[in-house]
């Protein structure tokens, strides 16, 4: 069986579980896929990883010159992260006639329309099964299994690192700083962490599984996101009194000409499924128009569940022609489509108040003036002379709320706003 032989570009995390599964089940790929693959190459900063993680130095390349160069190289996994030179590195292999296999969801997002043309000019693939959901294989699903069906939903948990986080604060008490050095210790996170935490992760992955899911491009740049940094154990505590687990969600819709996508922290129905998703396990609900519900569920981040989507990609692209996306990927809305900024959803808002008659009532009365219902009000103890109260809305507009809260911040009895997360 001829040698078909790859190169690895970033040996961390994903890029060694990748090498692990190629190596370990390599017997097993030739007998099952007949592939026999191998790896040539494995370009890092320096040899450190390869011997940190036991593998022959000699298979250290220090230079992405010399990887397209060499024409026994049929494809590169590309797990380095980051934008540059990542990006200069793949257009190198492209365009030396490569086919790309990458986990990196950040440079897709954001540069997806550009690589992709020259991926087409240079007959080769650029696969990105692991950029979205770790090892859920999700990306397959959207290409092969809902063609029949128009997608009218995506949405979920999509990030490893800030559901690990929201569980071990909201299930072992643990604080926002040790649980992000927990994911961090982990290999969940990534190189830097603000891209987890603000919801920046997320947002890129959405934009991939939306413009796939609704076969337009969904640019990045315009998805609502806000992270998890406000999120704090007492929004968690009230979140546990009303019956609710705090996750952050990615949400993509499409209504005819609607396009709505956010990525926002948000309360959670103790009794929905992606309540009970903890850990850096991530779950996709992917509704389709004929099929329904389905909901897509395990490891979102770490080596080997992102390794397996790799090698997965790789034993793809080996094995067959490249597919390119069904639609227009000019990095743009398409212009007969609407952004919905104003979208419509359920809210917990949390005040602190002078405990003083008739307060409850005012805060009422501007949440009324703006067409926004109440669902549940409390009243939690505070410090002397004050009061918290916590709201939990009806569905109500985005920017209602939003007009209602600057009117409650101005209130004199208003000593500050102190949470406001959106209900699924
Ligand atoms: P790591 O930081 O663990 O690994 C990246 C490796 O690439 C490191 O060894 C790094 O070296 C090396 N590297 C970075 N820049 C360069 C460069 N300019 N030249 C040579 N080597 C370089 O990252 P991960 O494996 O966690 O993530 C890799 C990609 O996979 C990212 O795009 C990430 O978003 C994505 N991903 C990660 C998942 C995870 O669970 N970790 C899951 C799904 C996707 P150094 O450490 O010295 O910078
Ligand atoms: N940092 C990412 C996460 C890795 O935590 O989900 C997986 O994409």
């Amino acid at each position: 069986m001829k040698k078909r032989k790859i190169a690895i570009m970033g040996f961390g995390t994903v890029g060694g579980g990748a090498y692990d599964i190629l190596t370990k089940n390599r017997e097993y790929i030739k007998a099952t896929q007949g592939l026999d693959i191998e790896v040539k190459y494995i370009l890092d900063r320096s040899d450190a990883p390869l011997k940190k993680h036991g593998v022959d130095p000699s298979l250290f390349c220090p230079s992405a010159d010399a990887l397209a160069a060499d024409p026994e190289v049929e494809l590169v996994i590309e797990t380095m992260g980051g934008v540059e030179p990542a990006r200069g590195f793949i257009v190198k292999m492209l365009e030396a006639g490569k086919s790309v296999v990458t986990a990196n969801k950040e440079l897709l997002a954001k540069s997806w329309a550009q690589l992709e043309p020259i991926a087409k000019a240079h007959d080769c693939g650029l696969f990105f099964e692991a950029s979205c959901v770790g090892g859920v294989p999700v990306i397959r699903a959207l290409g092969e299994s809902f063609q029949g069906d128009k997608v009218q939903a995506v949405y979920g948990i999509i990030n490893g690192t800030t559901n690990f986080i929201l569980s071990k604060m909201s299930k072992e008490g643990l604080s926002y700083a040790d649980a992000l050095a927990e994911a961090q210790r982990l290999g969940f996170a990534e190189a830097d962490p603000v891209s987890d935490v603000g919801g920046y992760d997320a947002a890129y992955k959405l934009s991939i599984l939306a413009s796939l899911a609704f076969h337009t491009c969904v640019p990045y740049a315009d998805i609502f996101r806000e992270g998890i940094e406000s999120v704090t154990a007492n929004d968690i505590k009230n979140a546990h009194e009303l019956g609710y687990e705090i996750k952050l969600l990615a949400i993509g819709k499409r209504d005819g000409n609607d396009i709505e996508a956010r990525v926002h922290p948000a309360f959670v129905p103790m009794d929905h499924p992606l309540a009970s998703v903890s850990g850096a396990f991530n779950a996709v609900y992917l509704t389709g128009d004929h099929v329904g519900d389905l909901m897509f569920y395990g490891a979102g981040a770490g080596a080997h569940p992102t390794g397996s989507a790799i090698v997965s990609d790789v034993i793809k692209a080996l094995g067959g022609s490249p597919k390119y996306c069904d639609f227009d990927n000019s990095g743009k809305l398409d212009k007969k489509l609407n952004f919905v900024g104003d979208f419509v959803s359920g809210y917990y808002i949390c005040v602190t108040v002078d405990d003083k008659p008739g307060v409850l009532s005012r805060l009422a009365t501007v949440l009324g003036d703006n067409s926004v219902s109440i669902k549940a009000a409390m009243q939690v103890p505070s410090a002397a002379d004050t009061a918290t109260v916590v709201f939990l809305t009806h569905r109500a507009h985005e920017k209602s709320v939003m007009k209602s809260l600057e009117t409650i911040g101005r209130l004199a009895a208003v000593k500050s706003i102190d949470s406001m997360i959106r209900v699924l």
